[in-house]
């Protein structure tokens, strides 16, 4: 996730403020999706298969390997390459309604462009990927960019920030449909474009274009949001008879404000416009919230004359743009309690919301630095997004619990999280009418988890990463999601 921020534990307690009401009803709707999720670089391996391209991920990770904890890189990973058969036989035993995985652009297109030919064993594998899913009854949720760009495109006038990046993508999203339409109902244009923004002006990912601070984030994001725009428009007109449904995987802490005053009310709006909102808003709304665009504008003088960093889309883009999902993918991990912040904070900075965010003292640290356990705030953010924009259809597309694996199969605090985090969809269903249609938790199994290497382990199987084998042991949480699944699934 993207906020690597580290907020301060705040004094008084909000927790005192905030008591979940009672749980009264224990199942889902008919036909809730429970899921779990991957994504390619984090599990695949066979970096080189054949006629693979390199990404961007395997470029920084070969050529500065200090970038990754322990040096770690994603060469081998999970090799679910070569074990996803076993990987879907578990899913299949724990009771999974849905996988979503993500596909390796460069894998399938080597340059990363459909013109200069794609691989036969990278789309081959994706074939019999999809086939082994729907022949066990599992739906594939596709998500076609989880991070792993080409690095031939990254090498073509900066990748996410070349202005002939979104007509490339949808030219990759037109292949992967014309082979797979038929068979994927669910489909995620790009994952998190909110942490993907993070290497275009931060080093927190690849390409860690840390120099661009304060400007790169907003061409990447502009362009991120235009690529899945095209992508929208492409299978609307060319694929929509297969009935599938097409969205981003939007991410954030959830802010919340950390009083009931009326600064601290509007400092959560400004926290949550420049997370979720900068990129949720242009996909229902057609263009930058207001909020967004005044703050960035004000603050993107340059030698006295007013310009902005925030690039601006032309009226048939804004129209292109305007209801481009579905249904609205929500990655949440944990939430933020806002107040205001400086005034005049570095205009450079992406973060131009100015706002101060703390914890609560009663939510639970874990060993990644920007997630404590906050259950309430997916109830709060499945509110926001009724209210907001008319309760649009709500598939939760990844939540999980890291650890360090110290007691490997015992994970019981992965149990808890989960076991609060149903509840509060169940919640945000029955007693606030919020249409959540699904629930996919992170991760299938542990992962390369992108700077922290396989320090942090959010799987709910562990994988021995010193066995060549690569040997796959369910955790008592996968045994407690089977029990869970098994007791509310009224299909
Ligand atoms: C969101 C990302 O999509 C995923 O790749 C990552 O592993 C998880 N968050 C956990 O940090």
């Amino acid at each position: 996730l993207s906020l690597v921020i580290v907020p301060l534990v705040l004094s008084g307690s909000f927790a005192t403020q905030y008591r979940p009401p009672p749980v009264s009803h224990t199942n889902f709707p008919k036909g809730f999706l429970f899921g779990s999720a991957t994504a390619s670089y984090q599990v695949e391996g066979a970096w080189n298969d054949t006629d693979k391209g390199e990404s961007i991920w395997d470029h920084i990770t070969h050529n500065n390997p200090n970038f990754i904890a322990e040096q770690q890189n994603g060469d081998i990973a999970d090799d679910s390459f070569h074990k996803f058969k076993e990987d879907i036989r578990i899913m299949k035993d724990i009771g999974f309604k849905s996988y979503r995985f993500s596909i390796s652009w460069p894998r399938v297109l080597p340059t990363g462009k459909v013109a200069d030919g794609y691989s036969k064993t990278g789309l081959n594998y994706y074939t019999e990927l999809i086939d082994e899913l729907l022949a066990n009854g599992i739906e594939p949720l596709v998500t076609l960019y989880h991070w792993d760009l080409p690095q031939a495109l990254q090498e073509e006038r900066g990748g996410w920030l070349n202005p002939n990046i979104s007509d490339y993508f949808a030219d990759y999203a037109d292949f992967m449909f014309s082979k797979f339409a038929p068979k994927v109902k669910y489909w995620i244009t790009i994952n998190e474009p909110l942490s993907i923004v993070n290497g275009y002006g931060d080093d927190a990912r690849a390409p860690a274009l840390k120099e661009l601070h304060g400007i790169g984030e907003y061409v990447a994001g502009h362009n991120l949001l235009l690529a899945h725009s095209k992508a929208y428009k492409l299978y609307q007109d060319k694929y929509s008879h297969n009935l599938g449904k097409i969205s981003m995987a939007f991410c954030g802490s959830y802010c919340a404000p950390a009083s009931d005053s009326v600064e601290d009310i509007e400092a959560a709006e400004r926290c949550y416009q420049f997370t979720f909102g900068w990129f949720i808003h242009p996909v229902l709304k057609g263009d930058y919230h207001p909020l967004l665009r005044s703050i960035i504008d004000e603050n993107s003088q340059w030698e006295g004359r007013k310009t902005s960093r925030l690039p601006y889309f032309s009226q048939q883009e804004i129209d292109q743009l305007k209801g481009s999902a579905d249904f609205l993918g929500l990655n949440y991990y944990t939430m933020l309690l806002a107040k205001p912040g400086l005034a005049g904070l570095d205009p450079s900075d992406q973060r131009d919301s100015r706002v101060v965010t703390l914890w609560d003292p009663s939510w639970k640290p874990t060993v990644a630095s920007w997630l404590r356990v906050a259950p309430e705030g997916l109830r709060m953010l499945l509110n926001k997004v009724k209210n907001d924009y008319g309760n649009p259809e709500v598939l939760i597309t990844e939540n999980g619990y890291p650890d360090d694996g110290s007691d490997p199969l015992n994970d019981t605090e992965r149990i808890n999280y989960y076991e609060t985090h149903f509840a509060a969809i169940r919640q945000a269903i029955y007693e606030d009418g919020c249409n959540v249609v699904g629930h996919t938790s992170w991760s299938l199994m542990d992962n390369f988890e992108w700077r922290d290497g396989y320090k942090a382990k959010f799987g709910i199987f562990s994988v021995d990463f010193n066995s060549p084998n690569r040997t796959r042991t369910m955790k008592k949480s996968a045994y407690w999601l089977k029990n869970y699944i098994a007791m509310h699934d009224y299909l």
